[in-house]
């Protein structure tokens, strides 16, 4: 059987992340069909000048699964953090069609990392865990690939989600605001997977790590002020608050806690979240790095905080 990959059907590419992963997989040359949930009302999006199949599908029924599955090499999720459970059943599915390669809903933290499972942010990611445990265990039947890629900086940055406002001129540094941590744009995201499947060999059955950067909220802080010109109005949070108040919305049922967790875990004093040289796949997929100016400047532009450079 060839191991080569040419369709692939998309799991939640109509969402935040998957449109971008569908397009870098069309410039890659790839056959794409986009599986949406039977009856969603989500916009199906445009990628012209290339054309997609979608197909409505019910993800309890494996009969539906098994359907949308035929023919295709290769299966990548991106079904939202809420979704992830369900893919198990089309963990099966993709089995049971003869799919090759199997990307899970994975594209933040490394959920594989030792002792992870023991942090709050390692509870909240168990069913991740838990669907990379089953690709694991099925690993004869079907390939796998895990891609983590840290924070998404591009709707991070848009929508000042880093606690630097360009708009107030404000910013909340956590801790010292020093500590590094990797990022990638989602466009980078997509070129990623689209190598991970353009070379299944190099790539099969592995947990692997990519980043356009490793960057601080206080680097970030000096290029925004560079850029706009302006001095901002710096405040600092205690890590440690951050943190418990992420507790006490849990203890409440209220699962945006995990942002807080979140923000501790790459951004603490001491969180040791950047991504060294040697975790990283850039290499093995031929990404380069970015330069995290050039891209905060583009960005600021797209948002009408910057004028357009000529
Ligand atoms: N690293 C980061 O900073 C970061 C940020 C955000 C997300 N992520 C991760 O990236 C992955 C994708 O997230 P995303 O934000 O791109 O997802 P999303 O846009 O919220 O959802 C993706 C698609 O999933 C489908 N969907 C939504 N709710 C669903 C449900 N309850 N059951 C089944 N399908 C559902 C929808 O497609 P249809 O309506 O067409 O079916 C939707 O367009 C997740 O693993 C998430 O944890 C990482």
């Amino acid at each position: 059987m060839s191991s080569s990959i040419n369709t692939v059907a998309v799991i939640g590419g109509t969402g935040n992340l998957g449109t971008h992963l569908v397009r870098a997989l069309l410039v890659g040359g790839f056959s794409v069909t986009i599986l949406t949930r039977q009856g969603s009302s989500t916009p199906q999006p445009s990628f012209s000048p290339y054309t997609v199949t979608f197909t409505p599908v019910d993800y309890s029924s494996p009969t539906s699964l098994q359907s949308a599955f035929q023919g295709q090499d290769a299966v990548v999720s991106v079904v939202a953090t809420a979704a992830v459970q369900t893919q198990k059943t089309i963990i099966d599915a993709a089995i049971a069609a003869g799919v090759k390669r199997f990307i899970p809903s994975e594209f933040g933290v490394h959920t594989r990392k030792p002792g992870i499972e023991k942090t709050r942010i390692g509870e909240l990611l168990k069913g991740k865990r838990d669907v990379v445990d089953y690709l694991i265990a099925n690993e004869d039947k079907i390939s796998w690939t895990g891609l983590s890629t840290g924070f998404f900086f591009d709707p991070a940055i848009k929508n000042s989600l880093l606690d630097i406002s360009p708009s107030t001129a404000t910013a909340t540094l956590i801790d010292s605001g020093t500590e590094p941590w990797h990022a990638s744009l989602r466009s980078h995201i997509g070129r990623a997977v689209s190598e991970i499947l353009r070379h299944p060999d190099i790539t099969k059955n592995q947990y692997l790590a990519t980043a356009s950067f490793n960057v601080s909220q206080k680097q970030l802080l000096e290029i925004i002020e560079e850029l706009t010109g302006k001095k901002f109005e710096v405040s600092h949070v205690n890590s440690k608050d951050i943190y418990q108040q992420g507790e006490e919305k849990l203890a409440k049922g209220d699962y945006s806690a995990f942002v807080n967790f979140l923000k501790v875990h790459f951004e603490a004093d001491g969180a040791g979240n950047a991504l060294k040289e040697e975790e990283s796949a850039n290499e093995k997929l031929g990404l380069q790095t970015e330069d995290v100016k050039a891209v905060v400047r583009v960005l600021l532009e797209e948002t009408g905080v910057l004028a357009a450079s000529a």
